[in-house]
């Protein structure tokens, strides 16, 4: 029996990938524009990274962890998200100390989490995101959010609802988790195991459980914006100012509480509400970790970040019936007729690529015909034909496929000729 893909995760063919490509391309631009700078991390971290930074009651920590100790007895784990492994790197790199804050970082990989497979999650996932620390600004807050909508609008979403909320800073948070600890209590025989478990650890987390989602104390559940004190009050309100400055529609949700244990003060996601895009919405979620950079043993730093998966843009652009402006990028393609003519193709073919002219030719001895009609299939704007006749004229047949326009362009200059007509076309 032939070997078969890990559930969970997908091969990107040629085809897929120009859309990856220019979904990463496209956000990195935005993050330059933004002055946000790539940070690259590993793959896999020390468990106690995760246990710690994205917390021991989170669904990630306590299911979803693909952790193996390596050859020499260390628990490590593939990374599940990306903002742990770049606080641990801000902390020991001691980025904190360099003179331009906050440090604005943005990182792109795959991560893991074992997951149900289903349309829009997987196990491996390409998560791109963005992180702020060392400010405690609500303009950036704001500037985050505004980088995530103004990426995906640029990609051609329309079809957007951001959800805000706030958790409120510590002392928000203490009264809330009592109030919730109260309002359970009475029915907690009624929940699920974990739930029981999140009870007196972190109730919060009763709010996110996918498997008592539907119990009517969900409903009634008292809400974190009831509990908020002045100053956490005051800093959701100039948040929410600033988005509208910047012209950005929000929807305050009190219910949103996020999956990971290192959130206060904001949270959003943004949510796709384009028909078919099915039942899991979220393109985007993030918020504000103050408390975080402190907790892996740096300085007392706030943070703010958000990642998305590439993986539920496409779906979402698919859903909205929007494609990428990916370009075929074929320049030209050589038909060569004969062993000699061969020889001269392959040579030109290694100057015109060394130039930056994209090109190709024949492989697998077609016919000509065949040939022409590859040309076409791949979108290459010319077609050059070099046969005996041409040889000995020391001249190729340089044909235009969308128009057929024909011209001979002496050998010596075809390169000057093929660089002009490529600068033309941008
Ligand atoms: P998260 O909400 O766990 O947050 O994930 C962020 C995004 O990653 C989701 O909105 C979704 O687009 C994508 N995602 C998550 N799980 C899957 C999956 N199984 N398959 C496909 N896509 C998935 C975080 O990871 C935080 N680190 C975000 C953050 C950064 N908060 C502050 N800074």
């Amino acid at each position: 029996m032939s070997i078969q893909i890990p559930r969970g995760t997908q091969d990107i063919l040629p085809e897929q990938s120009k859309q990856w490509q220019y979904i990463e391309q496209f956000s990195r631009n935005m993050c330059g524009a933004y002055q946000y700078h790539e940070i690259r991390t590993p793959i896999f971290e020390h468990t106690e990274l995760f246990s710690r930074g994205v917390g021991d009651t989170t669904d990630i920590v306590q299911k979803e962890m693909y952790t193996f100790e390596d050859r020499g007895g260390r628990s490590l784990t593939l990374r599940p998200e990306g903002t742990a492994a770049v606080v641990r790197a801000f902390v020991e790199k001691k980025l904190y100390g360099l003179p331009d804050q906050p440090t604005k970082l943005y990182y792109t990989g795959p991560m893991f989490r074992y997951e149900r497979q289903q349309k829009g999650r997987y196990r491996q996932f390409v998560q791109f995101g963005v992180e702020a620390l060392g400010s405690q600004d609500p303009a950036i807050d704001a500037e985050v959010i505004s980088l995530a909508m103004n990426t995906f609008k640029g990609l051609g979403l329309q079809e957007l609802v951001l959800k805000i909320n706030s958790l409120g800073d510590t002392e928000s948070r203490l009264a809330h988790r009592q109030a919730l600890i109260n309002h359970f209590q009475p029915h907690i025989h009624e929940f699920c195991e974990d739930c029981k478990g999140r009870l007196e650890k972190n109730p919060l987390r009763i709010l996110d459980c996918k498997v008592d989602h539907k119990h009517p104390l969900m409903q009634t559940a008292p809400s974190i914006l009831d509990y908020l004190n002045e100053e956490s009050k005051r800093y959701f309100e100039k948040v929410l100012g600033y988005l509208d400055v910047l012209g950005i529609e929000y929807e305050v949700d009190s219910t949103l509480v996020r999956g990971l244990d290192y959130y206060n003060h904001t949270a959003f996601e943004i949510m796709s509400k384009a028909r078919g895009f099915g039942s899991i919405t979220t393109l985007c979620g993030g918020g504000r970790y103050n408390g975080l950079v402190e907790d892996l043993g740096g300085p007392e730093t706030p943070g703010i970040g958000y990642a998305f998966s590439i993986e539920r843009i496409l779906l979402a652009l698919e859903a909205e019936k929007q494609t990428l402006p990916v370009m075929q990028k074929m320049d030209a393609y050589i038909i060569a007729l004969g062993e000699e003519a061969t020889e001269k193709a392959v040579k030109i073919l290694q100057t015109m690529r060394l130039a930056g002219i994209s090109c190709d030719k024949d492989y697998q001895q077609k016919k000509m015909k065949a040939q022409f009609k590859q040309a076409d299939r791949l979108q290459a704007t010319f077609v050059i034909v070099i046969g005996e006749e041409e040889l000995q004229k020391e001249k190729a047949v340089v044909k235009k496929l969308a128009t057929g326009e024909q011209t001979e362009v002496a050998f010596a200059d075809l390169l000057s000729y093929m660089k002009q007509a490529k600068e033309e076309k941008e």
